[in-house]
């Protein structure tokens, strides 16, 4: 196990050239072809891999499971399994809400400490949910939940300080948001380190340099607004007025904050979510690298972008490769697949009829890459369908992978692809349908050319 794990860490970090990028707002497909549900999650960095804690929300609101998928770049997801599933009765059983699952090591018990946020459908629960694991990602044992302190809890985070010490970041709807301290061995709650007298959900402690940042946003149900940060280099006191990181009216670019993470002692992510109300399962994620100096925290939108991971770098981002586009309309079509009209599609055209029962497919070829590299394509497309469509795609004549496309509604959105581009103008996609299914109407393939 750990030597096929370091084997696979060091054939990824040899792929000097690897051009893998964060995509926000895409569809992102994992190892197990479904959209990625994590939806509300918590990060937590396990011996050189990220596991990525969420919620799943395949079958909407109510509780189904907390899942777990694992990384070593935050940009491949493969889908472990679930720390907790719906049970018969009780905290975990049929119509409860069990909300933004997060994960902390304790060293000195070995054991994995996860909280959530638990309640019943109509949110009168209010409190927080304690399970334990022996390993990161294995089943975990649910102990149960209270109110922390007798306050009530609604969203909720964690965070551990340098010395260990465990928080709970927690939304008191009747007195504010509260930073609480964690007993030693994380189990309970043993007294209230600082409030905000602020409406302000949604909370992610960072610590950078030795300053801390709150990040949270304000309570507008599951619309987003302008989110906000305040610092201080005291847990106790000491902070800052709130004020926006994203730019002002663009609601946090339509996400709300879900988790912080640190990339080594001066950069850091925002992980957040673009939840869809009217159809849980096809939420999806807005992470964007944070530029932080001092007090002043930005976060500036990008379509794509290519993380660094690297503990010595002081952007959690690297400067993105130039990109060229491939129109679905100019490329090959089999079997019944042709152009279709497509508004919110480059040209107002896109390639339809992909799959179906006449096998419709579009094949893109001369597409360039100046390096051999592991790399994200981007498909636009469009899904006029209320569930996810699905495509196969094949590159270079390797098997298909079955990759998911939610609901566009209307529009136009993009779905990634991690695939190994050839040096050279020889590189082939073709995208087909999947067992008689109907693939998306494909807009353009966007691929990284360096
Ligand atoms: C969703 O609901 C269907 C039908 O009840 C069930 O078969 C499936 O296991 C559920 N999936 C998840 C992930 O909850
Ligand atoms: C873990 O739990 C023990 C108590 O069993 C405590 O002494 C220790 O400080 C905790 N925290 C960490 C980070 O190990
Ligand atoms: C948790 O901590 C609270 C506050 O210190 C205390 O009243 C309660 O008894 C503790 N619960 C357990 C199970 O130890
Ligand atoms: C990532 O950051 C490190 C440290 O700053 C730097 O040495 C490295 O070149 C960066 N990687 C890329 C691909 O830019």
């Amino acid at each position: 196990m750990h030597l096929l794990r370091t084997l696979l860490l060091a054939g990824l970090s040899s792929l000097a050239e690897a051009s893998l990028q964060v995509v926000p707002g895409a569809t992102w497909t994992t190892s197990n072809n479904e959209h990625l549900q994590a939806h509300g999650g918590g990060l937590i960095k396990v011996d050189g891999l990220y596991y990525l804690v969420g919620e799943d929300k395949t079958n909407g609101s109510a509780f189904q499971n907390v899942n777990c998928y694992s990384s070593p770049d935050l940009v491949q997801w493969t889908y472990v399994g679930a720390l907790l599933t719906r049970g018969a009765s009780g905290d975990l059983g049929p119509n409860r809400v069990v909300e933004r699952p997060k994960v902390l090591f304790n060293k000195s018990t070995g054991k994995y400490v996860l909280y959530m946020h638990i309640d019943s459908s109509n949110y009168g629960d209010a409190k927080v949910g304690v399970a334990t694991g022996d390993t990161v990602c294995g089943s975990y044992s649910y102990r149960g939940s209270f109110r922390p302190l007798s306050h009530q809890s609604r969203d909720m985070g964690l965070f551990a300080d340098d010395d260990g010490t465990g928080y709970l970041l927690s939304e008191d709807r009747e007195n504010g948001l509260r930073i609480m301290k964690l007993s030693a061995d994380y189990l309970n709650v043993t007294e209230s380190t600082y409030l905000w007298g602020d409406s302000i959900e949604a909370p992610a402690l960072l610590k950078l340099n030795g300053r801390y940042y709150m990040f949270g946003s304000k309570l507008t149900g599951w619309d987003p607004n302008d989110n906000v940060y305040s610092t201080s280099t005291s847990l106790t006191s000491g902070w800052s007025a709130w004020a926006t990181f994203a730019d002002a009216g663009s609601n946090t670019y339509t996400s709300q904050t879900n988790f912080v993470l640190p990339v080594g002692s001066s950069a850091a992510i925002y992980l957040g979510d673009r939840w869809k109300s009217s159809n849980l399962m096809t939420s999806t994620y807005v992470w964007l690298p944070l530029t932080i100096s001092g007090t002043s925290v930005k976060m500036a939108n990008a379509e794509s972008w290519v993380p660094n991971l690297s503990t010595t770098s002081s952007s959690a981002s690297t400067a993105k490769p130039a990109e060229t586009a491939y129109e679905g309309e100019a490329a090959k079509y089999g079997g019944q697949a042709r152009s279709v009209s497509c508004s919110g599609c480059s040209g107002g055209t896109a390639a339809g009829y992909v799959g179906g029962p006449d096998a419709g497919t579009v094949t893109f070829s001369g597409i360039r890459s100046d390096a051999a590299a592991k790399s994200t394509i981007r498909i636009r497309y469009a899904n006029g369908d209320s569930s996810p469509r699905y495509a196969g795609v094949r590159v270079n004549g390797a098997a298909a992978k079955k990759v998911a496309f939610l609901p566009t509604g209307g529009s136009v959105s993009a779905s990634t692809l991690h695939v190994d581009l050839k040096a050279g103008s020889t590189n082939e996609v073709v995208i087909e349908g999947i067992n008689g299914g109907w693939a998306p109407d494909i807009d353009r393939l966007i691929v990284p050319v360096s």
